[in-house]
């Protein structure tokens, strides 16, 4: 059994840590007494360097943080990941993207490896057998997807590439290939239709022609209705337009093969159901982010994702930069009560990064009952939300710098800029570093509405570059920093139970807004539901 966090040693002197001194830290005073700070909590990870001085932490509080992880047997667990047991235990399923991204000498892992690694890793993962991954299969899968995306960006007949797909099929690969654009191919214009309002379909069919738009339907079960009704509305506008060879124009990305024959799509790329659809963008989900920046670009993505899934399987957790951000996470959540968290990417490349980290976190950890599915004494996920700097700085920057609540603030920033225009980016980077600065020291003033309190904690996440390995790198990273503070609370993050009751509510309610019957309705479903009768 894992121990749940809260009834570990180290969970009562964290919180004993927290009322004596911590409550009271002030980061201006830890500055000044302590000329090493930015040394001792910086460090540079692949391809992400993470200065996390600006934090409410000293080395004592980030001390019994990782006495907390090994209480709470976080190494057993995450090694448990790495060796394909099934942790997703309500769904019996292991959780395997790691996989989907390790080199090719790497895909030597087979499964009896794997069960001696459990057997080895003691009593705490021992209850994770049997192994449910073979990660033999994925090379197969992977090249011939890569073939196929070069021989679309080979192909000057595909002018229009539409992704139908939401959540995990939608974001990750949506937020991928904007932030790579600067490696696409020119001449392809990719769009992402996710919403079942029909309005988002429409605008982009009313750009495309059936001969020159090619179809990836993304979806991990073939089941999910927007994207089905999405789809249906695309091969039927394909077909009333004069399309003709769907094999050519439509491609499934499925583990669901058989629902995407039965569609009438022959061009399919599989996958299995031990990627989760949020960790789905390195399978064949990906396959749009491969048809914008080629193989080539693609693996590097892969390679970036690799290098930091080694990182945190090796590093000390004292060097281990997954595991210092998932345990901030943990403090600031239990701790200091804080309920949200701000992204900034200071990078317009990035700016649906803040979208897909929301579905991340929020999907994986936003859990209210622990692994035996017991409520939980302590809060979970918090809220994330954000904008790309420096536009946020002009909507909602007020609030987290003279707000009531104190929302720890996320910094991404490229050292290098993906353009060649002078004098931009030294007024981008100036703008992050002053944002942050001022979080943190604030600004004495007796008027009061001047007076910034200062003393709020940021992190800030600097790349060299946004390339395909580096962004491979800092997705990987949120993607270990989510399973590190979901272990730490001792929840399954690889389910999403919370999405089926609305899903099956609409099912009911779509057919009562064509009947129009609101029996046995809650008064304000129905009086909403007869105002909104579809004719
Ligand atoms: O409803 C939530 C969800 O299941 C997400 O977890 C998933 O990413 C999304 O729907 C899309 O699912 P699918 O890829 O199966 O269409």
């Amino acid at each position: 059994m894992r121990m749940r966090c809260d009834k570990t040693p180290a969970w009562a002197e964290l919180q004993a840590q927290f009322e004596s001194s911590a409550q009271r830290f002030d980061l201006r005073r830890a500055f000044a007494a302590d000329a090493q700070r930015f040394d001792r909590f910086s460090q540079q990870a692949p391809h992400v360097f993470a200065d996390l001085s600006k934090n409410l932490i000293d080395t004592e509080s980030e001390q019994l943080l990782f006495t907390l992880a090994r209480q709470c047997a976080l190494e057993d667990y995450r090694d448990a990941m790495f060796a394909g047991a099934p942790i997703n235990h309500t769904e019996q399923r292991a959780v395997g993207h790691i996989f989907l991204r390790n080199q090719p000498e790497d895909q030597l892992i087979r499964a009896s490896k794997a069960i001696n690694t459990i057997a080895n890793a003691g009593a705490q993962a021992a209850q994770f057998a049997p192994v449910l991954v073979e990660p033999a299969l994925v090379e197969p899968v992977l090249q011939a997807m890569l073939a196929y995306a070069d021989a679309v960006r080979a192909d000057a007949r595909i002018t229009d590439v539409v992704n139908i797909g939401i959540g995990g099929s939608d974001l990750g690969p949506q937020m991928a290939v904007l932030a790579l654009a600067e490696f696409a191919a020119p001449g392809q214009r990719l769009h992402f239709v996710s919403n079942v309002d029909g309005q988002e379909l429409a605008g982009v069919l009313a750009q495309c022609k059936p001969e020159s738009t090619l179809f990836l339907i993304a979806s991990k079960t073939f089941t999910t209705t927007e994207t089905m009704t999405n789809a249906r509305s695309a091969k039927e506008w394909f077909e009333a337009t004069g399309g003709t060879d769907t094999s050519r124009h439509f491609a499934a990305l499925t583990t669901n093969v058989a629902a995407a024959g039965q569609f009438g799509i022959t061009t399919t790329f599989g996958f299995w159901d031990w990627v989760g659809g949020r960790y789905s963008l390195w399978s064949a989900i990906g396959l749009p982010i491969a048809i914008a920046i080629g193989s080539a670009g693609f693996r590097a993505l892969l390679a970036g994702a690799h290098e930091m899934d080694a990182h945190f399987r090796s590093a000390p957790l004292e060097h281990n930069l997954p595991v210092r951000l998932g345990l901030l996470d943990v403090w600031y959540r239990n701790f200091y009560r804080f309920t949200s968290r701000s992204i900034a990417p200071y990078s317009s490349a990035l700016r649906r990064l803040p979208a897909y980290l929301q579905q991340l976190e929020m999907e994986s950890n936003g859990k209210r009952v622990d692994a035996d599915g017991q409520a939980l004494p302590f809060d979970t996920a918090p809220v994330l939300c954000g904008e790309p700097g420096t536009n946020g700085q002009h909507a909602y920057f007020q609030m987290l710098h003279q707000g009531t609540s104190v929302v720890p603030v996320e910094f991404v920033a490229l050292a290098k800029p993906g353009h060649g225009l002078p004098g931009h980016h030294a007024k981008l980077l100036a703008n992050a570093l002053a944002q942050a600065q001022a979080l943190m020291l604030g600004k004495a003033d007796s008027g009061g509405h001047k007076h910034f309190p200062g003393n709020r904690p940021s992190t800030f996440l600097l790349l060299d570059a946004l390339t395909p390995d580096s962004l491979g790198a800092l997705i990987a990273l949120h993607e270990h920093r989510v399973f590190v503070s979901g272990a730490i609370w001792g929840i399954n993050s690889f389910d999403q139970w919370g999405v089926e009751l609305g899903k099956v509510l609409a099912t009911d309610i779509e057919a009562r807004l064509v009947s129009g019957d609101a029996g046995g309705l809650d008064g304000s479903t129905a009086g909403l539901l007869r105002k909104m009768l579809v004719k």
